[in-house]
């Protein structure tokens, strides 16, 4: 059951809202300088990367434009089940563009696995991948993010946009989900 204050359902606090700020800094650093001469379109994953998104967008530099998507792969529970829904799909023609796909966590890497040769169809300039977790201990795809904030064990995370049952988005920082959240239910 999910508590009325959100905190008591954290295990432990991996990554604070200040490593947050610096991570986003530096990968939107980065990405200005790999993309100042292209045409860079950001690519959100609803609704998970939002948050990252909002902020990765302000710490890049260079002019852009952003766009989102929304596929579905997990529904309720804490597995990928492999399956990848389109819920919403960009808005406009994306022909010619740099595109950075900017998603919350590459865990069994099915769903961008998916996103990203349905989108290499529609002949962008280039794609790339830009998450702001890694799991790689659960990759079942053979997928690897171009830019990564950073590495996280295999465990449940929420916060910081990532959700368990859509709640836990709105959490500062990024942290480990009791177990007894999900495992009564
Ligand atoms: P994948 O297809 O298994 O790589 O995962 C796709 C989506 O599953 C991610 O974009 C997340 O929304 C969700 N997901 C995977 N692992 C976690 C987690 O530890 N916490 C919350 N959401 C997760
Ligand atoms: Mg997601």
């Amino acid at each position: 059951m999910i508590s009325k204050n959100m905190l008591e359902d954290i295990e432990k606090v991996l990554i604070s809202e200040k490593e947050l700020q610096k991570i986003v800094a530096d990968l939107g650093r980065k990405i200005s300088e790999d993309y100042k001469d292209k045409d860079l379109l950001l690519v959100s994953v609803l609704k998970g990367s939002v948050i990252f998104m909002a902020d990765l967008m302000r710490a890049i530099t260079i002019p852009c434009n952003i766009d989102f998507m929304a596929v579905s792969s997990y529904g309720a529970g804490t597995k990928s089940s492999g399956v990848v829904k389109i819920i919403k799909d960009l808005d406009k023609n994306i022909e010619g563009k740099d595109l950075l796909i900017v998603e919350d966590i590459l865990d069994s890497g099915n769903t961008l696995y998916y996103l990203r040769n349905l989108l290499a169809a529609r002949k962008p300039n280039s794609i790339k991948i830009c998450t702001l977790v890694d799991k790689p201990e659960r990759r079942e795809a053979d997928i690897k993010a171009d830019y990564i904030g950073g590495s996280v064990p295999n465990e449940f995370i929420v916060g910081y946009g990532l959700d368990y049952n859509e709640y836990y988005r709105n959490l500062p920082f990024i942290g480990i989900l009791k177990e007894t959240v999900y495992k009564e239910n």
